[in-house]
């Protein structure tokens, strides 16, 4: 059920006044990247207009000011994951990157010839490539775990492949093809039976459901601002304060040493020790408004709200003739994504179609292409929804995939 004053909170985002192709826009491609609102916006601005400095560094007003709304944001995010303390939060570009972190990071280290890693076959390539790089210098083994028919994780497959040779197991909490919002909770217990640590990737489920770490029992979450209202240029790996300690340095530069001679250095401490060089201070800081802006609507308001649009744009899709939706169908088993083809329409002119008429949507394979085999298809649709989605939107995408449809599917003109 929705509780949220829509029009309140769209009238806070610039862009949903604008128009595309003369059609008032309907962005339905939130799982790419979501809109910012005024508040975000200005507070971009009001660091480039008042506090723009160096932080960390320096003894003047700017800098200090700087510093301290840096470090108040890594404190937000602590708060929203429900993280210990601001110091197993680091700040990098995106998921990516984070992930990438945690593989060089703690992977080189840690892993070796026969150690297993173990992903899903519904990962983004973020979460699996960095994974591959690493398993070819390691010696270590990937292993997958298969999703059923419905899309969820194969029960008997996560329990089985977690084994005794497991060290790590890295799985997306939601998919950001399928909808499905996996069960970490229970990965983590299974994975912690066997020695194993948890990596999730939080990209699409932090900005959509609550998530805190400590139930959740992860040891590392990597996600990104831009898919939560916040800018782009902004990533957070949360990890565990000991893993951090005993991790070595990702990049090596500025900030993150203590002390450095001509051969060799010490590193600061963490989380400073993972930042090295002047780091996107503006948008941290920005990024603190979109924390705001999402703990003031409620994460639990927010799932709500997403749950009910995917469910009616599910129901009113499951209508067109010839459409296969992917994915669970229950509630509590899937988010605000829903990927689906249109029998003899490839998603890209769909895609262009929909575009024609101001919505934008997202078609391809997702940076998931072992999911799109799995599925035995090259590309998909994927309408994604966020907090100022509402539900009169979902006419404009049935009324251009009808207009799609009369248009791909006319029938061939009868010769006389
Ligand atoms: C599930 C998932 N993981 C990782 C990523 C990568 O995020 P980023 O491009 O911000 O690094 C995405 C982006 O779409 C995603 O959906």
């Amino acid at each position: 059920m929705t509780t949220f004053d829509i029009d309140r909170i769209r009238a806070d985002f610039p862009i949903l006044k604008r128009e595309v192709h003369g059609q008032p826009l309907v962005y339905f491609d939130n799982a790419a990247t979501t809109q910012k609102p005024r508040q975000v916006i200005d507070a971009l601005v009001h660091y480039y207009e008042h506090y723009n400095a160096n932080i960390h560094r320096g003894i003047h007003a700017l800098a200090e000011e700087a510093t301290a709304r840096y470090e108040e944001t890594r404190q937000k995010v602590a708060d929203f994951i429900g993280a210990p303390g601001p110091e197993c939060i680091v700040f990098t570009r995106n998921t990516t990157e984070s992930i990438n972190l945690v593989a060089n990071a703690w992977g080189r280290k840690n892993l070796g010839e026969g150690d297993e890693i173990i992903l899903s076959t519904m990962e983004h390539h973020s979460n699996l490539v960095p994974w591959q790089m690493l398993a070819q210098a390691t010696g270590a083994k990937l292993r997958h775990i298969d999703i059923d028919d419905e899309g969820r994780l194969a029960g008997d497959s996560v329990e089985q492949l977690i084994g005794e040779r497991a060290k790590l197991v890295a799985i997306t909490h939601m998919s950001n093809v399928l909808g499905t919002v996996n069960p970490v909770r229970q990965i983590a217990d299974l994975a912690h039976a066997q020695g194993a640590l948890l990596l999730v990737d939080g990209a699409q489920s932090v900005p959509h459901l609550p998530v805190n770490v400590q139930e959740l029992d992860c040891d590392f979450l990597a996600f990104s601002a831009h898919k939560m209202l916040g800018p782009t240029g902004v990533g957070v790996l949360y990890a565990r304060h000991e893993l951090l300690e005993s991790m070595d340095p990702f990049l090596g530069g500025g900030e993150m040493i203590r002390r450095v001679g001509l051969e060799e250095s010490t590193w600061n401490d963490v989380p400073w020790k993972f930042e090295a060089g002047t780091p996107n201070i503006g948008d941290v800081c920005a990024f603190g408004a979109a924390l705001d802006y999402l703990q003031e609507l409620g994460m639990e308001q927010v799932r709500a709200h997403e749950v009910s649009l995917a469910q009616q744009a599910m129901r009113r899709l499951s209508e067109v003739p010839g459409i296969t939706i992917y994915g669970p169908k229950s509630d509590e088993a899937r988010g605000g994504v829903v990927s689906f083809n249109l029998e003899d329409i490839h998603p890209h002119d769909l895609g262009t179609v929909l575009d024609r008429h101001g919505v934008a949507i997202r078609a391809g394979h997702h940076c998931a292409q072992p999911l799109m085999a799995r599925l035995d298809v090259v590309a998909t649709a994927r309408a994604s929804f966020y907090v100022y989605n509402k539900e009169e939107e979902l006419d404009a995408l049935i009324e251009g995939i009808q207009a799609a449809v009369r248009l791909f599917r006319a029938p061939a003109p009868t010769r006389t």
